[in-house]
Order: C-alpha cells, then sequence, then structure tokens
C-alpha cells in the first residue's frame, strides 16, 4: 500500500509517499480501504516537531479515514466486509489501508460523502466535547469561537447554532462572507485589529458565557477577560506555536512564557471557570465517545450536522495540503484522498 510518511522534523519536504506492507486486521480489528483521510492541525505540529502526542519518526500520521472494510480479524462479523465506514485511527490513516480496532469504527451515513465522513471525527468530536460535554453551552447563551472559520470552527458552529446560542466568531477577513451564510451572527477580524474591544462592544460590555480558544499563549490571557460572569473557557491548542525549525521551539516558549496562571480563589471570585479538553487522550473513554458519535450521526439525519469539506488533496500533493493549513487558507476541512 502507499502511505504518507513524516520521515523527520521539519518543513514540508520531510514529508514522503511510500510503499509500505499492507497492514493485517488483528484480532476485534477491521481493515479499511481508506477513500479519504483527515487532515488536521495536529498533523502540521507533529511535523513541526512540536506535537508530543505524535509517534516517532519516521510516521504515518492520521487520526480518522472513511472508507470501505476490506477484511476483517478474528472475532468480528463478517458482514461488515462491504460495509461503508468512518474510522477513528490512533495514527497511520493516511494510506491506502488502516486496521483499526471495531469500536472505533462506524457506519458511514449514505448522505455524506466520504470526504465529507472523514471531517467528522476530530472536528465534530472536539467540537462536541467543548460546547456540550464541558461547555456545558445552553439556549441563547453567547459562545466566541475562534478561528470560527477553521474544521473544528465550523463544526462548533453547526452545534451552536442547533443548541440556540448567539455565536460570535474570530476568523480572517476573507472567511467571514462564507461564515455569516453559516449562520455566524457575529464575524470579527482578529488579525488587523485587538478583538477584545469589538466583543465587548457587540456584548454591551458584558462579554460571552463561553469561549472556546485553541491559539494558547496571551490569547487564553484575553479570553478569559472576554468571559461573562458564569462565563466558562475551553482550551485545547497550541496554534500560536506553529512553525518549522527553530522558529517553533522559540513560539512554544514564548506561548508558555506567556500563558496565564489561574488562582482558584481568583476563579470562585469572579464566577468563571476553565477547562482544557484533548481529544487524543480519550481512548480510554470509548463508551463516552460512542455517546457523542451517536448524537452527531443523529444531527447528520437530521441535516444540522454539516461538515464543509474545503479541499481534497491527492496523496502526493500532501506538500500544498499542509501549506494549504498553515498558510490559513481552509475554510473547514481538508482531506486527503489516496
Ligand atoms: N485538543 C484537542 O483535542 C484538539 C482537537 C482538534 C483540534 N485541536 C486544535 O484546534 C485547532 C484547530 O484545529 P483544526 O484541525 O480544526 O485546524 P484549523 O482551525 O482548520 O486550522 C487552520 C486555521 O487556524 C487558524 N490559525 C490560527 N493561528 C494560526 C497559525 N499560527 N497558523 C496557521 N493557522 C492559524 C487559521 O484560521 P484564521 O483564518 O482564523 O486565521 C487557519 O485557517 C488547532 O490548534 C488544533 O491543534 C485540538
Amino acid at each position: 500500500m502507499r502511505a504518507i510518511v513524516t520521515t523527520a522534523n521539519g518543513d514540508v519536504r520531510v514529508m514522503k509517499v511510500e510503499e509500505r506492507p499492507d497492514p493485517t486486521p488483528a484480532k476485534g480489528e477491521v481493515l479499511v480501504r481508506v477513500k479519504a483521510a483527515g487532515l488536521n492541525f495536529a498533523d502540521i505540529l507533529a511535523r513541526q516537531g512540536l506535537y508530543p502526542d505524535g509517534p516517532p519518526k519516521p510516521c504515518v500520521m492520521g487520526y480518522e479515514v472513511s472508507g470501505v472494510v476490506e477484511s476483517v480479524g478474528e472475532r468480528v462479523d463478517r458482514n461488515r466486509i462491504g460495509q461503508e465506514v468512518i474510522g477513528m485511527t490512533r495514527f497511520s490513516g493516511q494510506a491506502e489501508l488502516v486496521a483499526v480496532p471495531e469500536a472505533q469504527v462506524f457506519e458511514k451515513p449514505d448522505k455524506l460523502s466520504f470526504e465529507e465522513g472523514a471531517a467528522i471525527p476530530v472536528n465534530y468530536l472536539t467540537a462536541w466535547a467543548l460546547l456540550v460535554a464541558m461547555g456545558g453551552l445552553q439556549k441563547d447563551e453567547a459562545v466566541l469561537i475562534h478561528n470560527a472559520g477553521g474544521g473544528v470552527g465550523l463544526a462548533a458552529l453547526d452545534i451552536a447554532k442547533h443548541i440556540g446560542a448567539e455565536t460570535f466568531g474570530t476568523a480572517s477577513v476573507s472567511k467571514h462572507e462564507f461564515l455569516k451564510q453559516r449562520g455566524l451572527d457575529h464575524a470579527i477580524d482578529y488579525r488587523n485589529q485587538d478583538w477584545l474591544p469589538v466583543l465587548l462592544e457587540l456584548t454591551n460590555g458584558r462579554g460571552v458565557e463561553l469561549i472556546i480558544d485553541p491559539l494558547g499563549g496571551d490569547s487564553w490571557k484575553k479570553s478569559y477577560r472576554a468571559l461573562r460572569t458564569t462565563g466558562r473557557m475551553g482550551v485545547f491548542g497550541l496554534s500560536a506555536a506553529s512553525a518549522s525549525g527553530i522558529r517553533g521551539k522559540l513560539r512554544v516558549l514564548k506561548a508558555v512564557i506567556k500563558m496565564p496562571r489561574y488562582n482558584p480563589l481568583g476563579l470562585m471570585n469572579r464566577n468563571k471557570g476553565i477547562f482544557g479538553l484533548n481529544l487524543g487522550h480519550m481512548w480510554g473513554e470509548g463508551e463516552k465517545v460512542a455517546g457523542w458519535t451517536a448524537a452527531l450521526m443523529r444531527g447528520v439525519a437530521e441535516g444540522w450536522i454539516q461538515p464543509h469539506v474545503d479541499h481534497a488533496f491527492r496523496f502526493d500533493e500532501i506538500a500544498d495540503a499542509h501549506r494549504h493549513l498553515e498558510g490559513r487558507k481552509n475554510i473547514g476541512k481538508v482531506v486527503l484522498v489516496p
């Protein structure tokens, strides 16, 4: 099979499409012929050497796929062969074939293309965990979604609209029109101006009840200030550090130095909450994640979950795919097709 291999830390030239032995499904696993694999910001950070959860290099990245079950291991119902599925993979998804534990694979709804199917797991489970499971977003509350035009951002917008919250989103200006069409109530340019006074003006100085912030560093300080009383902030990324080589390491250091330090008494007296999410540390919570997935699949059936695929790059265009995400050009999901 062909697979996208990240050979070392570095710029986009470290990625190669290589031949690898076909995997064999072990007991309890299914072998999926991949039709589309998701590309995530974690893959960019991993290539840059800034993602501690990534496998040792050389490695095949890839947290999610959609495809067709080609064969099954022992203890798996053979009727699954031929089923169109979406799967969560602990790496190795960016390949023509991947073996996945059966519990991490679910049937792809007919109404989703393979590309749309691969856009579901990471973005929508992350957004669900942030907004619903941990953020407890309620109807008529206000939510600020940072990078609203990105993969997780658009997923969060679908969910927040369904809940009936008022939505605020930061994004590059080129994405604002699209975001308004998707239902975002207030699009804020955060690259050419300070977004905090704009948000405060839009909310009559009150701020919002929920903020999801994947930027890190001093962005978390500012987001915390934008919380209304009873507000919650979900931190889930360090996009601000993204860069190859020594620049990336320095940016991580800067982000850590500028990170806020919270005091529980301060949180108590200000009626504010902070929580963190790392979906990649949820592998031991299969039942919980399966419950979230079922809710999302109901959303697909009812039409309020609408994954938006920005672009499908071929495996041999992997350098372009990384440049696209790193260059902030994507609106929604980038997927890779063999
Ligand atoms: N903790 C978790 O479980 C978890 C799970 C999934 C994702 N994440 C994190 O969530 C964030 C979004 O992930 P994603 O996969 O959906 O990617 P994404 O948002 O589609 O990523 C690309 C977008 O991020 C924005 N961005 C902000 N700072 C950037 C920078 N320094 N360089 C490049 N782009 C930047 C850009 O949009 P603008 O137009 O807004 O600038 C860009 O288009 C990432 O930080 C990722 O690591 C965390």
